[in-house]
């Protein structure tokens, strides 16, 4: 999704800008640009397309200025074209924005009136032309409060002044922002990951303020305009230097990482010694608590509705699980006694962060399973659970979605003990299952020949479908939707027992169906599902654990066994084929594994 940079600086600013626009890649985007400021003129060039094609531009080489802002773009308002790339400037001033403009087109109608000729089709160009009307009477801070007033929606803004040659102006309302502090230059960013080669000193904006960055200095303000002071955070080295060795894609790398994120996970979250497991300064009473409501968006949804079944299991709590963007328009009845947990791997998701925001208003207690223990929804969120699998690059999300579940699980064990739900020894037998895991993954993460041919049918198909029951049902879902994230091709999760209900009809002849189906207590119903829709002519890849009892069916197209495991843990085992399927299926079409057309790794706009 749409990314910032802005440097002032005393050298010039061109291809570190170019540079930054590169660490925002993995957001996913469709055209870039650069503008900068030098003897008094805005210079700006934009190209449809990745920052190479910018950065291939000869004219950007020659770019001079020492101060600028650039961006990615994932269209919103308008194609994507070079056009339509950011930064928009008038004479008089250069933006860059993120997010989307509600009101653009009465805004739009306003300032043609004013005389204001309009270049694209995008929201953002009436922020530019709002600017600069404002400037005609009155100076840049009052033009600034007074265009972020008639703004409807959401958006972080970098801008830039023909006549300032020391002066960024960073803004924020609903999309993330972050400014950064370096020797003699400071920064602007979208998120720190685009800052972090440059400095490790953040300040993250709150809804509703903007800054000045100079050269030497930066001031921040609130929506009235009062001066503000904010902290500096030190980000910690942790995942600077995160790159893909010798992986060809980075999802390659995070799928063959999951041994160790889930091994760093459990030493986080374990006390060995004490055979327990450690949430500290948790801040309400947990006797208190009776029900949990889990809220999350694509992958992060999957491993919140794999929690219902855990937290059902194991604990005696009222669950229920929603879809961020639906959650924050119902008409929810909030309750005193909920624990509302918000699942993101990038803590940026615009609709799960404002779910959270809903809930903070209405004075519930929120709690946060994050990835990017910087990002907006950790901090906003009033308890944290970090995930601690490391920096994730592939919008596909792998390593995460491993990582969400683990903290899930662990949260609902521990719940499930201290409210009596489970035992000691019960409680203990699990813990033990547990640390073995990602000895578990890795020796699962081994299975390859198999996958890599089976994929070639799945991209051969019109489409597929992902089937399981129980623990199964949300790896379904999730199989489904990394192959279409990935390889472009339809498929479709859906629980086995729901098949006769509708979707069964659209099974023929040589369709490719994965069925899940462990040795767990939903296996024999499972396998009942899958003969219906062998006998249908599927051809079915089934995945389930390994065994002594044979597996009592015919006509199977393909098997593929994982290790085997206590039943909540099968989950995290299954999800790998899943995973792989959909890189070679991506792999084999040629496409762009890390970057999927139309996505992006943070979905900072609704
Ligand atoms: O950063 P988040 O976990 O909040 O992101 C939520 C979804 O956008 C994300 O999981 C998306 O579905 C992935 N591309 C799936 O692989």
């Amino acid at each position: 999704m749409c990314g910032i940079i802005g440097i002032n600086s005393y050298k010039p600013v061109s291809s570190a800008i170019i540079n930054s626009l590169k660490k925002l890649e993995y957001r996913g985007y469709d055209s870039a640009g650069i503008a900068t400021l030098s003897s008094g003129l805005i210079n700006e060039i934009k190209s449809e397309g990745r920052v190479d094609n910018l950065e291939k531009n000869s004219l950007v080489k020659k770019m001079e200025g020492t101060i600028g802002i650039g961006h990615v773009r994932w269209a919103t308002h308008g194609i994507p074209s070079s056009l339509n790339a950011h930064p928009h400037s008038s004479q008089n001033v250069s933006v860059v924005h993120n997010g989307i403009i509600e009101n653009s087109t009465i805004l739009k109608k306003f300032l043609i009136g004013k005389g204001h000729k309009f270049k694209s089709q995008t929201d953002t160009e009436v922020i530019v032309h709002l600017i600069t009307e404002h400037l005609k009477k009155e100076n840049i801070i009052n033009s600034i409060k007074k265009t972020l007033k008639l703004l409807h929606g959401s958006f972080a803004l970098g801008i830039i002044f023909k006549d300032q040659p020391d002066l960024i102006i960073g803004a924020r309302r609903g999309s993330p922002l972050a400014v950064g502090y370096g020797p003699n230059e400071n920064y602007l960013g979208s998120d720190s990951y685009a800052l972090k080669s440059m400095t490790n000193k953040i300040t993250y904006l709150n809804d509703g303020e903007f800054c000045v960055i100079k050269k030497d200095l930066v001031e921040f303000f609130d929506e009235k305009g009062t001066k503000i002071n904010k902290k500096v955070l030190e980000l910690s080295s942790e995942n600077q230097k995160y790159d893909k060795g010798d992986y060809k894609h980075f999802m390659a790398k995070e799928i063959d990482e999951q041994p160790m994120s889930i091994k760093n996970g459990i030493k986080e979250y374990l006390d060995t010694a004490n055979n327990d497991i450690n949430i500290f300064n948790f801040p309400w009473k947990i006797e208190n608590i009776s029900s949990v409501i889990l809220i999350g968006c694509g992958t992060a949804y999957h491993s919140c509705l794999m929690a219902k079944y855990w937290f059902e299991e194991l604990t005696s709590l009222d669950v229920s699980v929603d879809i961020a963007s639906e959650f924050r328009y119902r008409k929810n009845r909030f309750k005193k006694d909920s624990l509302y947990i918000f699942v993101s791997q990038s803590g940026e998701t615009a609709d799960t962060y404002a779910a959270l925001d809903l809930c903070n208003k209405n004075g519930m207690k929120t709690c946060g399973v994050v990835n990017v223990i910087e990002s907006s929804i950790a901090r906003d969120s009033k308890f944290v659970l970090p995930i601690h699998c490391g920096t994730e690059i592939g919008v596909a999300s792998t390593k995460a979605f491993l990582g969400q579940m683990l903290i899930l699980y662990i949260l609902s064990l521990k719940l499930g003990l201290i409210r009596g739900d489970i035992n000691k020894k019960k409680f203990s037998q699990k813990l033990k299952d547990l640390k073995v895991l990602p000895e578990l993954v890795s020796k699962t993460l081994l299975i390859d020949n198999k996958i890599q041919t089976t994929s070639s049918t799945f991209i051969e198909a019109k489409g597929s479908m992902f089937l399981g029951r129980g623990f199964s049902y949300p790896i379904a879902l999730e199989g489904a939707l990394k192959l279409k994230e990935l390889s472009y091709v339809h498929a479709e999760g859906y629980p086995a027992g729901e098949m006769k209900h509708g979707p069964l009809a659209l099974i023929e002849e040589g369709m490719p169906v994965v069925v899940l189906a462990p040795r767990d207590n939903y296996y024999k119903k499972t396998i009942s599902n899958m003969q219906e829709v062998i006998a249908r002519g599927a051809k079915v890849l089934l995945i389930t654990n390994k065994s002594k009892d044979e597996i009592v069916s015919e006509n199977i197209w393909e098997t593929i066994e994982v290790e085997t495991t206590n039943e909540d843990l099968l989950p995290f085992l299954l999800t790998i084929p899943l995973q792989k399927l959909a890189y070679y299926s991506a792999l084999k079409k040629g496409y762009d594994i890390d970057k999927p057309r139309n996505l992006a790794k943070s979905v900072t706009v609704e």
